[in-house]
Formats: C-alpha cells, sequence, structure tokens
C-alpha cells in the first residue's frame, strides 16, 4: 500500500471515498456527490445516515471511465481512534474487491479545518486494514488487489501538515502491524530471543542502541527475580535493554519498563486450561515498550528515551519456584513467593531497580499484562494506571484521551501495603486475598522504584488484546505506543513552549 498527497483526484483514480461525520453539513458535501454522480441528495440522504462504519457506494462515469465514490460514515464527533478504526474496518471488509486507485477525498468540505489528524488516523487505519493476522496459514488465498495507491487528495494550503500526517500514519502503522504479529505469536515461536532479536533489528534499522543479556551476564548481574521465574523453563530468559538517544540535546531521559513473559502458565500455580491459550499475548508490556522505543527513533524525538524488558516463559517443572520458596532480587529485597503465577511483579521489579539505579529518569513508566483484578475492574475498555505524581498522571490521562488509549486511575494507598507483609521475607508478592489484586500489585512494584518521584504503572491485561472484527479470537491492539508517544509529543512541546 502506498500513498501519494494530491490536491486533486487523477484520471487513474477508480474510487473515491469521502469520509463523513454525522452533524456536519451534509447538503453541502452531497451536492458535490450530486453534481459527480447525478443522484440526487436527498435520495442519498435518505439511504445515507453517516452512522459509524456505515458505508454507501455510488458509481458514475467519467471520461468514459466506470468510477465509484464510498461515502464512509465516521459516527458523531469522531475522535481519531474512531477515524482510525472506521478506516481500518473498511479496508479489512472490502479488500477483496476494491480497486487498486483508490482517493481519500478531504476535498468536499467533509473534513475539519486542519484536516491533518483525519489524515493521520485514515492513513494509519487504511494501511492496518490489510494487516493479516494468518501468519502461519499454508493456503495464502489472495482475492482482488494486494497493492493499492491512495492519492490523499487534500487543499492546497494543508499540504505541508498534512504531508506530514500522512507519513505519520503509515510510519505508526509499520510498527503497529509488526507490534500485532509479535504479540499474536504463539509462544513456541517466540521465545525470549525472539524479543531480543526484534529490538536488536529493530535498533540496526532505526539507529538505537540495543544490547541484551543473557543468562550467564543475568546471573553476574544478579537479576534474581527474573531468574526465579526463569527456573521452569526450557529457554532461557533475556533481559533487553533498548536507548534511544537524539542526535541533538535531550531533554529529559523517560524510561520504559515492559513485562515480557512470554509465555505465562502460572508456574506450580499453575493456571486452569480455560483460555490459558492467550497467556502468548504476557509479553503486551514487552511489545509495548519495543514499539515505543521503535517509533521514538523513527520519529527522532529530542528524548533520551530507555526501554527495559526483562523476557522469560512461566513455566512448569522439577526445578521451577515453588510456592514458600524465598527469592532474591536485583535490588537485594527478599521475597517470598505465595503463588508463582504473580510472576509478572517479580521480573518487573528487577526491571524497574535496574532502570533506576543505571539510569536515572526523569519519569519511570512501566507497563504490564499485570492482573486479572485489572480486567474485572475496568473490564477491557481501560487499563489501570497508578502512579505517584499527580502531574504525570494528568499528563497520561490528557495522552489518554487523544489517542483513545483509555486509562483509569486507581489509588496506591498505603494502607494496601500490609498485604504484602512477609512472616520470613522483606515482603511476598502475594496476599492470598482476592479483593484489590491490581492495587496491591502495584504497590509490591513500588517497592522497587526506590521512590522515585515520577513513576507510573500500566495494568493493560484488560487492553493488550481484545475481541474485534478483526480476528475471531482476541488479538493484538499494540496499546500503549501511541498513548507513550502522544505523552512524549507533549513533553517535548512543553519545554519548546
Ligand atoms: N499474566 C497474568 C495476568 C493476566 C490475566 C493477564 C488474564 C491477562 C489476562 C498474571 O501473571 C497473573 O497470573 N496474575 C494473577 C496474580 C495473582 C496470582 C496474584 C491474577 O491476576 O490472577
Ligand atoms: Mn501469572
Ligand atoms: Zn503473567
Amino acid at each position: 500500500m502506498h500513498f501519494t498527497l494530491l490536491h486533486q483526484a487523477t484520471s487513474s483514480t477508480e474510487a473515491l471515498i469521502v469520509p463523513i461525520a454525522q452533524k456536519t453539513d451534509l447538503d453541502a458535501i452531497l451536492a458535490l456527490v450530486t453534481e459527480k454522480t447525478g443522484v440526487p441528495t436527498d435520495l442519498i440522504k435518505n439511504d445515507f445516515k453517516a452512522a459509524s462504519k456505515e458505508v454507501h457506494t455510488l458509481y458514475f462515469t467519467e471520461n468514459k471511465q466506470n468510477k465509484r465514490i464510498f461515502l464512509l460514515g465516521l459516527g458523531e464527533s469522531p475522535r481519531s481512534i474512531d477515524v482510525l478504526n472506521v478506516f481500518r474496518s473498511f479496508v479489512f471488509k472490502r479488500k477483496a474487491n476494491l480497486p487498486a486507485n483508490l482517493g481519500l477525498n478531504f476535498l468536499f468540505k467533509n473534513a475539519p479545518d486542519n484536516p491533518a489528524p483525519w489524515v493521520e488516523a485514515a492513513v494509519n487505519g487504511l494501511a492496518l486494514g490489510l494487516y493479516d493476522i494468518g501468519l502461519y496459514k499454508t493456503d495464502k488465498k489472495q482475492e482482488g488487489n494486494t497493492e493499492f495507491h491512495f492519492e490523499v487528495l487534500v487543499d492546497e494550503a494543508q499540504k505541508a501538515t498534512a504531508t506530514e500526517a500522512m507519513h505519520l500514519g503509515e510510519t505508526f502503522a509499520q510498527t503497529h502491524s509488526q507490534v500485532f504479529d509479535l504479540v499474536n505469536a504463539p509462544a513456541n515461536k517466540k521465545t525470549p530471543q525472539v524479543l531480543a532479536d526484534w529490538a536488536k533489528q529493530s535498533g540496526k534499522r532505526h539507529g538505537y542502541k540495543v544490547e541484551v543479556f543473557d543468562e550467564k551476564k543475568i546471573h553476574e548481574l544478579g537479576l534474581h527475580a527474573l531468574i526465579a521465574v526463569n527456573r521452569g523453563s526450557e529457554r532461557p530468559p533475556a533481559f533487553i535493554v533498548m536507548e534511544y538517544k537524539p542526535k541533538g540535546k535531550s531533554l529529559r531521559t523517560i524510561g520504559l519498563v515492559g513485562k515480557g513473559v512470554t509465555f505465562d502458565t502460572g508456574g506450580l500455580s499453575i493456571k486452569p486450561s480455560t483460555n490459558m491459550h492467550y497467556m502468548k499475548s504476557d509479553m503486551g508490556g514487552a511489545a509495548a515498550v519495543l514499539g515505543t522505543l521503535e517509533m521514538a527513533a523513527k520519529l527522532q524525538l529530542p528524548l533520551h528515551v530507555v526501554g527495559v524488558i526483562p523476557a522469560t516463559e512461566n513455566s512448569v517443572d522439577s526445578l521451577s519456584t515453588k510456592p514458600g520458596d524465598v527469592i532474591g532480587s536485583y535490588l537485594g529485597k527478599t521475597i517470598e513467593v505465595i503463588d508463582t503465577d504473580a510472576e509478572g511483579r517479580l521480573i518487573l521489579a528487577d526491571g524497574l531497580a535496574y532502570a533506576v539505579k543505571h539510569y536515572q529518569p526523569d519519569v519511570l513508566i512501566d507497563l504490564a499484562t499485570l492482573t486479572g483484578s485489572c480486567i474485572r475492574t475496568l473490564g477491557t475498555y481501560a487499563g489501570g494506571l497508578f502512579s505517584n505524581n499527580d502531574e504525570l498522571v494528568g499528563k497520561l490521562n490528557d495522552s489518554a484521551d487523544r489517542t483513545g488509549e483509555r486509562l483509569w486511575r486507581l489509588p496506591l494507598w498505603d494502607d494496601y501495603k500490609k498485604e504484602l507483609k512477609s512472616d520470613v521475607a522483606d515482603l511476598k508478592n502475594f496476599s492470598g486475598s482476592p479483593s484489590a489484586g491490581a492495587i496491591t500489585a502495584a504497590k509490591f512494584l513500588e517497592e522497587f522504584i526506590e521512590k522515585h518521584p515520577a513513576w507510573a504503572h500500566l495494568d493493560i491485561a484488560g487492553v493488550a488484546v481484545s475481541d474485534s472484527e478483526f480476528a475471531s479470537q482476541k488479538s493484538a491492539t499494540g496499546f500503549g505506543i501511541r498513548l507513550l508517544i502522544d505523552y512524549m509529543k507533549g513533553l517535548i512541546a512543553e519545554t519548546a513552549a
């Protein structure tokens, strides 16, 4: 799929897509449609209400060529994420019989005065519409066109901003597709080493540094909590450290830590088999960090961004860590492992402590598919947000609203801390109580940030994969990448102002 920016459709444009939100001046837009097609505006208005994902097709002939107009409903006051999803859905459902040359029309008074955010979202959505989840299918039936050319049509005056938006939409989609592949991949194709290789390749391609600590180095460093989780696995752990540095001056250092559990059986505290297959996506936090580092590098953000990913399987073996075992950690604190299924907080403890000690980031954010409790609390509509810094919360919430990657804050009051008291060690990894599990998990992590003043923990268990029209099972969303890039862009704008 490729995109060109133009100011009017060409003779090779076979179909025009006209996105339309409800409550816009439908008459003005449809007058132009009527002019092209000869279909009376009243008739079109009767049949097309611009509801989200509604598509109405009209046909006409121009210079002896048969052409189409797709009126594409965006629903009421669409946010960027809505625009993205409408376009993704449009291509996903229709790719088998779409013509190869399409115009994306923002000339029909149908877009906001500054169409750039819509251009970005639309291009992003169109590109993701071709994402193919069937990575391991042997029978790759290709119906219709596989190469599409989109002319993005905007006013002359908007050329510069729209061109930038178009590239942004494309580049986000490229990174997202690769992150989707990672998150959707099954555990037998996705070992900790595969995550490490992904990071290495991305670093090489986009010009940032990636260091991978192997099992030996992990032992030397004393990442004891990661080692404890890895004990039951045939596959060695990997500790991935990614570092993007801008060529010029860096405004801040942002530390990102992602949970990279490539499969979570629960360990000896084994999970029930129903839905266990979804635990191949227990590296959704790692995926968000990988994607964000890649995007930060591609966009050449003037920030120093560090990504830390402890990666391992959580498996069952005679050598597995057992419930009741006491383990060490990178920070030195001892942990009584009450439940081996609370493994994410263990490896994150080492990741967080490592990031703080070696990089002293100004802001520290971790992302993890951490608790079922968070899913029971917020469902699949928002990630849990925990933070010791109100300003950071404000900014992350703003980014969440802008990107549609929703967050909702939950408390970190010290009352919850006593649930993690252990008789035999410095703390235990699970209270044993079924209540407030997402909060006690966050309180556990807080013990390893060395009182960092600007830390946020995002529990993305409910949002890293989701049900959608794009697959029959839950599949990757790429949650976190748009959110974090928006947050970082906000920081940059604030420092520049
Ligand atoms: N990876 C899971 C959390 C999870 C559950 C993510 C469902 C996505 C969907 C995590 O490691 C886990 O097992 N958490 C336990 C913690 C408990 C044992 C304290 C949980 O939430 O049940
Ligand atoms: Mn678990
Ligand atoms: Zn897990």
